[in-house]
């Protein structure tokens, strides 16, 4: 019952993210790639050429949908995503729009590195595949695929919802996914994020953040 009653709320939900961000969709330039290209030179010192990071501390921002960025960098201006004093600090000198459709656009633009950072333990990515692909039905944790999509890529090429995933920093991910579960980030759509993180062991967040580091393009 409770799964059928939470099904059916977030069916709500993504009819309402779809509608909502509708003006956000692919298809839809929100931003100049071109322009953004000199404009991201700013980020590019933490998060790399291209946005390709060569540090876990900076996630990787190639390929990753464009509204994504640009929703990330308000929730840092606005403290709604309070994880990171670092980004924090840079977002608040990001106060033109423009400037940062333009940016988030080029770096959505761009192709992710093929390399993982951190070497793949493949014992460990294969169990973190399993919660990936069928959740853990006996915790009541759904499956991540359902809304990050196959390998992490995204649910739908029109979708900046649910970010890419798939190709992220391992150490990033775990660190992300431990701020969800502890409330130091917050700032996801109706606590998604939150609820799924908490039902989740330290061993299921590393074994699915192994998997996902492998997932590159
Ligand atoms: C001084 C280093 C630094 C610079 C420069 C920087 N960032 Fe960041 N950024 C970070 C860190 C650190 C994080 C990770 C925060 C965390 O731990 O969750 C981050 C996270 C992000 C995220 C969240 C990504 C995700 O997957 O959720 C976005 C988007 C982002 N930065 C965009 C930008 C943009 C756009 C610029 C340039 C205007 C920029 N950053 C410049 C340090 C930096
Ligand atoms: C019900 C939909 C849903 C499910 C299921 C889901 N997620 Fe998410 N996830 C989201 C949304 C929405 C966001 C974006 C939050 C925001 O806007 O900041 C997100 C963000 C994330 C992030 C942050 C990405 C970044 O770049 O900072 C990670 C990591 C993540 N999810 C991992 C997972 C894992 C692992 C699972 C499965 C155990 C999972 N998610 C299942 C909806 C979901």
């Amino acid at each position: 019952m409770a799964i059928i009653n939470k099904v059916g709320g977030l069916a709500v939900f993504f009819s309402l993210a779809f509608f909502a961000q509708g003006a956000l969709a692919a298809g839809v330039p929100i931003g100049d790639p071109v322009a953004g290209k000199d404009k991201a030179a700013l980020c590019e010192g933490c998060h790399g050429g291209m946005g390709n990071s060569e540090s876990s501390d900076f996630p990787r921002l190639a390929g990753q949908y464009a509204g994504y960025i640009v929703k990330q960098v308000k929730d840092f201006q606005s403290t709604l995503r309070a994880n990171n004093e670092t980004m924090a600090g840079i977002a608040a000198g990001v106060t033109d729009m423009q400037d940062l459709k333009d940016i988030a656009s080029y770096f959505s633009q761009q192709k992710m590195a093929k390399e993982p950072l951190t070497k793949v333990d493949s014992k460990k990515a294969s169990r973190g595949e399993d919660i990936f692909l069928k959740g853990k039905p006996e915790k009541d944790l759904y499956a991540c695929v359902n809304c990050h999509g196959e390998r992490g890529k995204g649910k739908a090429p029109n979708v900046p919802t649910f970010p890419v995933i798939g190709g992220q920093h391992r150490d990033y991910l775990v660190k992300n996914l431990k701020d969800f579960q502890s409330g130091a980030r917050v700032n996801d759509p109706a606590m998604m994020m939150g609820d799924i993180a908490k039902k989740m062991s330290a061993e299921d967040i590393e074994a699915v953040a192994e998997y996902l580091s492998s997932q590159l393009p």
